[in-house]
């Protein structure tokens, strides 16, 4: 579709994936009407500055790390649990700035993560058949009938509570709690008694004695900004198409539209068919965008990709997310490399560890092992360092908590202590512990090229 045709409601003329079988269409488009009117989550002042960063990410100036749930929760929500997420990825940055030397792109997949792709749209136990869990924008995940009817409601909630979350990442980035002389307080206890955490604190050590030794200099470091606050930017896949129309505004100031329900929209693996809905709308949105590819992506998918959703080749645009699986990546990530790098499009390569990585335990447990996903990880960067790309970034499944959701790790969380803290709605994620090891993991990896 030319982008004259585009319009944030163009998506309806096309097959539409993995959107929500809604029992009452007239309560959807009525909620969906409403929210037409409800003041932008984040604005496109925001997105551009985000693009900017991006751009130095594809030029391997800057590193990205994008982390968050798996599916945000309405019930697991207060300060709490926004500054824990916030409080992680702080210090995995700071651990890959340090060591990397590159500044580091945080986008939280948070303020906004709320909905689900499913494998099957419905899931049975015993007698009873219903529709999937699609995450609390849409259903609830208690198995019982009602909790699992798609409530339009629910995308209203969805959007309050990112308008909360984003007012207190906002407050905790820019307030003092993202401020460099605080970073001993940003460990969770449990997190250092652990080699990590030891590790950890050496490296804050050592940002405590650079900094006094510029006051000791004469720098006036309490005048600098950059010292005691952070860019952080908020991201999700945009799969409810409608929720997403509905807070699309067309920026006064350069005439385009801005999806504001957050910073960076992505595509998934299961909604990214050409000619397909999501497609349509993320196209014509001027957002920095991302694309998840698994082990099936194919060459001419991939170019076609890039041709529709960053046809203007803008650097910073377009970021591609591979997520292959420990033992695909060195077969199925070269061919790509080569040919978006022939093609000459300038994406961001971020590597998700987490998405191809996952399998079933015995008794039915959802999980993934620390070593698959640190593989993936060292894999990403060989292909890169063979085909002469960037490796930009991480995508990775986490939160700051003590969970026992992935297996493995220096105080290994074993199979038979999965059930232990096993707290998440959807895929497992990291606990505290493991993504500060993969932190370290990456910026030796960093270090190396
Ligand atoms: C996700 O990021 O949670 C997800 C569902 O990923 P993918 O689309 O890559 O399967
Ligand atoms: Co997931």
């Amino acid at each position: 579709m030319s982008p004259r045709e585009w319009s944030p409601s163009s998506w309806r003329e096309r097959p539409a994936a993995q959107q929500p079988d809604w029992p009452d269409e007239g309560a959807l488009e009525r909620v969906l009407k409403s929210m037409a009117d409800l003041p932008p989550l984040v604005f496109a002042g925001e997105a551009r500055d985000l693009t900017a960063d991006l751009a130095e990410v594809a030029a391997g100036r800057a590193f990205l790390l994008q982390a968050g749930d798996c599916a945000e929760s309405f019930e697991a929500f207060n300060a709490t649990t926004v500054r824990e997420r916030l409080r992680v990825i702080l210090q995995m940055a700071v651990v890959l700035t340090y060591s990397s030397g590159l500044p580091t792109v945080k986008i939280g997949r948070i303020a906004g993560q709320f909905a689900k792709p499913r494998s099957a749209a419905t899931e049975a136990a015993g007698d009873l058949e219903l529709p999937s869990f699609r995450g609390h924008m849409v259903n609830d995940h208690a198995f019982t009938a009602g909790g699992r009817a798609a409530d339009p409601e629910r995308l209203l909630r969805a959007y309050h509570q990112s308008a909360a979350t984003l007012n207190l990442l906002r407050s905790f980035t820019k307030g003092g709690f993202a401020d460099l002389n605080r970073v001993h307080s940003w460990t969770q206890e449990f997190v250092a008694q652990s080699p990590e955490g030891e590790r950890y604190e050496r490296i804050a050590d050592e940002i405590d004695r650079a900094l006094r030794f510029m006051k000791a200099c004469g720098v006036d470091t309490r005048s600098q900004p950059t010292l005691h606050e952070t860019n952080f930017f908020t991201s999700h896949e945009a799969l409810i198409l409608g929720y997403e129309e509905a807070l699309t505004r067309r920026d006064a100031l350069s005439g385009a539209w801005y999806d504001s329900s957050a910073h960076l929209v992505w595509i998934g693996e299961r909604t990214r068919q050409l000619g397909g809905a999501h497609l349509e709308f993320f196209a014509g949105i001027a957002n920095p965008v991302g694309c998840k590819l698994g082990p099936g992506a194919s060459v001419e998918e991939v170019l076609a990709l890039c041709e529709a959703l960053n046809p203007g080749r803008v650097p910073g645009r377009l970021t591609l997310i591979t997520r292959m699986g420990a033992s695909r990546v060195e077969a199925a990530l070269p061919p790509l490399l080569r040919a978006v790098r022939d093609a000459g499009h300038p994406v961001v390569w971020a590597c998700d560890p987490m998405h191809g990585n996952t399998f079933s335990t015995a008794s039915g447990r959802k999980t993934r092992r620390l070593d698959d996903i640190l593989a993936e990880i060292a894999g990403f960067f060989a292909a890169h360092r063979a085909a002469g790309t960037t490796p930009g970034g991480v995508h990775v499944e986490l939160t700051s908590d003590d969970v026992t959701e992935c297996l493995g790790g220096s105080r290994a969380v074993l199979e038979s202590g999965l059930d232990d803290r096993y707290e998440t709605m959807c895929d497992p994620r990291l606990n505290g512990r493991q993504s500060l090891d993969l932190a370290f993991r990456v910026a030796e990896l960093l270090r190396a090229g």
